[in-house]
C-alpha cells in the first residue's frame, strides 16, 4: 500500500519508542496520523513534532486493554479524518523476570496490553480498512516470538499470541485489499526497560540495541511493499530460522553470543 498525504493511519504506543518513530515515519510521507496510548501529554508532545501538529493528527488517550475505550478512540479518529487505511498495533510492556517469582498483576498486565490490546486495536479498526480501496494492518511483536527466553515466559508468550494472530489474519484477509505485516524486533533502544534495568537477565545486551527510527523506516517499506513480516536486525531472522530447524541449534548459537544464561539447560 502507498503511503502519502491521503493515508489515514493510526498508531497505538505512539507516545514513546517504535510507535513514536513509526508515526514520525509515517507523518514524514505525508500521512495523517492517530496517536494513541496512555499517556496524553507525551502524545500531545509527539503531535507537536509533527507536520501540521495537533491539528493534523489527532491525539487518542486511551489504555489498549479497555476494549470500548480503543473502539472509541478509533471512531474518533475516522469520524475526525473521514476513514482509516493503516493501524499499526504497537502498546506493548514487558515485566521480565523468573515465572516462579511473577507476581499475578505482571501477568494481567502484559496479557491485557500486548495480546488483547492487539485484538481490541484490528478488532475497531477492520471494519474501517475493509471498505477503503486498500487499507493494511502492523503488528509489532517481538524476536522472543520466534524464540522464547528464560526470564520473559509470559511476555514472550504474549508476543506468540500476537505472531499467531497475525498470520491466520494475512491469509484470512487474501483477495479483500487489506493485507498484514508481522514486525519482529530484536532489542531496539526504547524506554521499553527502563523500570527494570537493574534486574534484567545476564542474556539482554541492551547497549548494543538498534534505534526505533531504522525500525521504523524498515515497517513503512514493509508495508508499502507489502511484506509478510520485518525482522530487525536481521539476526532475528537467523534466529529465528534456526530455532525452527533446530532448538539445539539456536540454543547453541545464543550460548555463543548471549552466554550461557541464553538456553541453561542443554538437551
Ligand atoms: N524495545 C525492544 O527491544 C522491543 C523488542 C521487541 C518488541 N518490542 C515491542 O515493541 C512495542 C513498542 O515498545 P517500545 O520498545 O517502543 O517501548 P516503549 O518505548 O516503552 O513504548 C511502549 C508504548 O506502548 C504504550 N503502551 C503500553 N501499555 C499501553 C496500554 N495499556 N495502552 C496504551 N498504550 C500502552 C506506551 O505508552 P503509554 O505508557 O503512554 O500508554 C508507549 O507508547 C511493544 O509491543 C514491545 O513489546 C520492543
Amino acid at each position: 500500500m502507498e503511503i502519502g498525504p491521503g493515508t489515514r493511519a493510526l498508531v497505538t504506543g505512539a507516545s514513546s519508542g517504535i510507535g513514536r518513530a513509526l508515526a514520525q515515519a509515517l507523518a514524514a510521507r505525508g500521512a495523517r496520523v492517530g496517536l494513541l496510548a496512555r499517556r496524553r501529554d507525551r502524545l500531545e508532545a509527539v503531535a507537536d513534532g509533527l507536520p501540521g501538529g495537533r491539528e493534523r493528527h489527532p491525539v487518542l488517550a486511551a489504555d489498549v486493554a479497555d476494549r470500548d475505550a480503543v473502539h472509541a478512540a478509533v471512531e474518533a479518529f475516522a469520524a475526525a479524518t473521514g476513514g482509516l487505511e493503516l493501524v499499526a498495533a504497537n502498546a506493548g510492556l514487558t515485566h521480565y523476570g523468573p515465572f516462579a517469582e511473577q507476581p499475578a498483576e505482571h501477568v494481567v498486565a502484559m496479557t491485557e496490553a500486548n495480546w488483547y490490546g492487539t485484538v481490541w486495536t484490528v478488532q475497531a479498526a477492520l471494519g474501517h480498512l475493509l471498505r477503503a480501496p486498500a487499507g493494511h494492518v502492523v503488528v509489532v511483536s517481538s524476536g522472543g516470538a520466534l524464540r522464547s527466553f528464560p526470564s520473559s515466559a509470559v511476555y514472550n508468550a504474549t508476543k506468540a499470541a500476537q505472531r499467531a494472530f497475525a498470520e491466520a489474519l494475512r491469509h484470512e484477509l487474501a483477495g479483500t485489499g487489506v493485507s498484514v505485516t508481522t514486525v519482529f524486533p530484536g532489542e531496539i533502544a526504547t524506554a521499553l526497560h527502563d523500570h527494570e534495568r537493574d534486574r534484567m537477565p545476564d542474556w539482554y545486551r541492551g547497549a548494543q540495541a538498534a534505534t526505533p527510527d531504522e525500525l521504523a523506516e524498515k515497517i513503512v517499506a514493509a508495508v508499502r511493499e507489502d511484506r509478510r513480516a520485518v525482522h530487525h536486525p536481521p539476526i532475528v531472522r537467523l534466529l529465528g530460522a534456526l530455532h525452527n530447524l533446530s532448538p539445539r541449534l539456536s540454543d547453541a548459537l545464543l550460548r555463543r553470543i548471549r552466554g550461557e544464561s541464553a538456553a541453561p539447560r542443554r538437551g
